[in-house]
C-alpha cells in the first residue's frame, strides 16, 4: 500500500472541497482531494445557478472570480407570478445587495483550473473510499487509484462529499443527531437552447403547480416543473413539457420563454436535512454532506462556501497560532447560517408549491400569503433579505450576522 502524508484530506471535489482546497492553499495548508467520479462528469454536471453577493465576493477576493466576473449576469431582483400577475421583488432597492446567475458546473471548473495551477493533489476517480482514526490524531484516508491501494495519513479530514457520500456514513449513529424533511413533490428540471425571454427569473405559483423560469447564459434558458417525486421522465416528451412550462407561467402580461431545444432533462427530489454536529473528531463535515436545502431558495451551493471558508479559517488559525478555539465553534457557527436558510428554504417552498392536502384552507391561506409577499413592503424586504444571503467573509460575534439592512 502507498502511503503519503498531508495536512488536509479533503473527500469530494464538488464546490465545498475544492473552495476548501482553494482557501487553504492561499494560506499555506496543504491538502489532498480525492473525487470518485471522473473529472468531466464533475465538470459538466448540471446544478444550481444562484451565486449569492457573499459567494461571489469570496470567489472574487480569493482571486477564482475572473471569468465569473465577465460571464456571470448580475440580477437586480426577481419576479413571482401570482396565479397570473407578475410582481417583482427588487432585491437591489430593497437590500443593497443582488444575484449573479452562473452554473454550478462552471464554478466547479474554475476551481479545478486553479487547483492544476497549484499542482497540489487533486485525484479524480478514486475507487472504495474509507476514513478511518477519526478520533487519533491522524486519521486517515484510504481509497484505490489506478488499481493502486493508498492510504493518506492527515492531521484533520474534510468530508464535502455531498449528500450520499461516505463520511458521514462514517460517523457512529449514537454520536450525530439528524432533522430531516421530505417532500412530497419533487422538480422536473430542463436546460433549453433557448435565449432568456427576461433577464431574470420568475418563481410562477399556479393552480397546476410550481414553475420556474431562470438561465444560465445569453443562449440557454434553465427551466423546472413541480412533479411527483417518482415522476417517469419517460412520459415527458419535450412538447408536453413546453406545454406545461408554458400554462404554468403564464401571465396577464403576456410575458412567456422562449421556446427550444431541449438538451437536458432530470428529475431532483427536495429534501431539508441537517445533521448535528458537523464535526466528529478530527473529522468536519462541509455543504451537502451536512445540510440539503430544497432548491427553491437557491442557498444549496452558497451554504456549501459559507462552511468552508468558516473551516479555512479555523484551520488556519490551528496552524498559525495552535489555537483551535474556531474549530472547536465550527459546527456552531455554520449552524446558524445553516438553520436560517433551512427555515427560508423549507418557507419559500412552502410559499410556492401546491399541496394537496385535501383541505382547501391551506391554498386559500397560501394564497393569502402570496398577496402580502409580493404587495407588503416589509414582507418583500424579509424575503429579500434572506435570498440575496447574509454576507460570508466577515467576523462572525457568534450571533446571525447583522445584514446591510441598516
Ligand atoms: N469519495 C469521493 N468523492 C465522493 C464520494 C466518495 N465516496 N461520494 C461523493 N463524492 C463526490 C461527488 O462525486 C461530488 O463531486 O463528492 C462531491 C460532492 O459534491 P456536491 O454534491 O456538489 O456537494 P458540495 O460540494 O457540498 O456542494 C453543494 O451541490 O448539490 C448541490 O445544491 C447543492 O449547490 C449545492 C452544492
Ligand atoms: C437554477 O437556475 O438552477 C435555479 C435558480 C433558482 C432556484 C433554484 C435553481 O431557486
Amino acid at each position: 500500500m502507498k502511503i503519503t502524508r498531508t495536512q488536509v484530506g479533503i473527500v469530494g471535489a464538488g464546490p465545498a472541497g475544492l473552495m476548501l482546497g482553494h482557501l487553504l492553499h492561499m494560506a499555506g495548508i496543504d491538502s489532498v482531494i480525492v473525487e470518485d467520479r471522473a473529472r468531466d462528469y464533475v465538470i459538466e454536471r448540471v446544478r444550481a445557478g444562484v451565486l449569492e453577493q457573499g459567494t461571489v465576493d469570496l470567489m472574487i477576493d480569493s482571486g477564482v472570480g475572473d471569468r465569473l466576473q465577465r460571464e456571470g449576469l448580475s440580477h437586480d431582483g426577481f419576479s413571482i407570478n401570482v396565479y397570473g400577475k407578475l410582481r417583482r421583488i427588487d432585491l437591489a432597492a430593497l437590500t443593497g445587495r443582488r444575484i449573479t446567475v452562473y452554473g454550478q458546473n462552471e464554478v466547479v471548473k474554475d476551481l479545478i483550473g486553479a487547483r492544476m495551477a497549484t499542482g497540489r493533489a487533486l485525484l479524480f476517480e478514486v475507487a472504495d473510499v474509507a476514513v478511518h482514526g477519526l478520533k487519533s490524531s491522524q486519521p486517515g484516508i484510504r481509497f484505490n487509484h489506478n488499481g493502486e491501494l493508498q492510504e493518506i495519513r492527515c492531521d484533520f479530514i474534510a468530508g464535502c462529499d455531498g449528500f450520499h457520500g461516505i463520511c458521514r456514513p462514517s460517523i457512529p449513529e449514537d454520536s450525530i443527531r439528524i432533522y430531516e424533511r421530505v417532500y412530497p413533490f419533487a422538480w422536473l428540471g430542463v436546460l433549453a437552447s433557448a435565449a432568456p425571454s427576461s433577464p431574470e427569473l420568475v418563481y410562477s405559483r399556479h393552480a397546476r403547480g410550481f414553475a420556474l423560469f431562470s438561465m444560465r447564459s445569453n443562449a440557454v434558458t434553465r427551466l423546472y416543473l413541480q412533479c411527483a417525486p417518482d415522476e417517469d421522465l419517460t412520459q415527458w416528451p419535450d412538447n408536453r413539457i413546453w406545454d406545461e412550462l408554458l400554462a404554468r407561467l403564464g401571465n396577464d402580461d403576456g410575458w412567456k420563454p422562449n421556446v427550444g431545444p431541449i438538451t437536458q432533462k432530470g428529475v431532483t427530489g427536495m429534501r431539508s436535512f441537517v445533521v448535528e454536529p458537523m464535526q466528529y473528531g478530527r473529522m468536519f463535515l462541509a455543504g451537502d454532506a451536512a445540510h440539503i436545502v430544497p432548491p427553491t431558495g437557491a442557498k444549496g451551493l452558497n451554504l456549501a462556501m459559507a462552511d468552508v471558508w468558516r473551516l479555512s479559517r479555523a484551520l488556519a488559525e490551528h496552524y498559525q497560532s495552535g489555537s483551535d478555539a474556531l474549530l472547536d465553534r465550527y459546527s456552531d457557527d455554520c449552524l446558524q447560517r445553516v438553520w436560517r436558510a433551512q427555515q427560508f428554504s423549507w418557507w419559500m417552498t412552502s410559499l410556492l408549491h401546491r399541496s394537496d392536502t385535501g383541505n382547501p384552507f391551506d391554498s386559500r391561506r397560501q394564497r393569502a400569503e402570496l398577496e402580502y409577499v409580493t404587495n407588503s413592503l416589509a414582507a418583500m424586504t424579509s424575503l429579500a433579505e434572506n435570498y440575496v444571503g447574509f454576507p460570508i467573509a466577515h467576523e462572525f460575534a457568534g450571533e446571525l450576522e447583522k445584514t446591510v439592512l441598516s
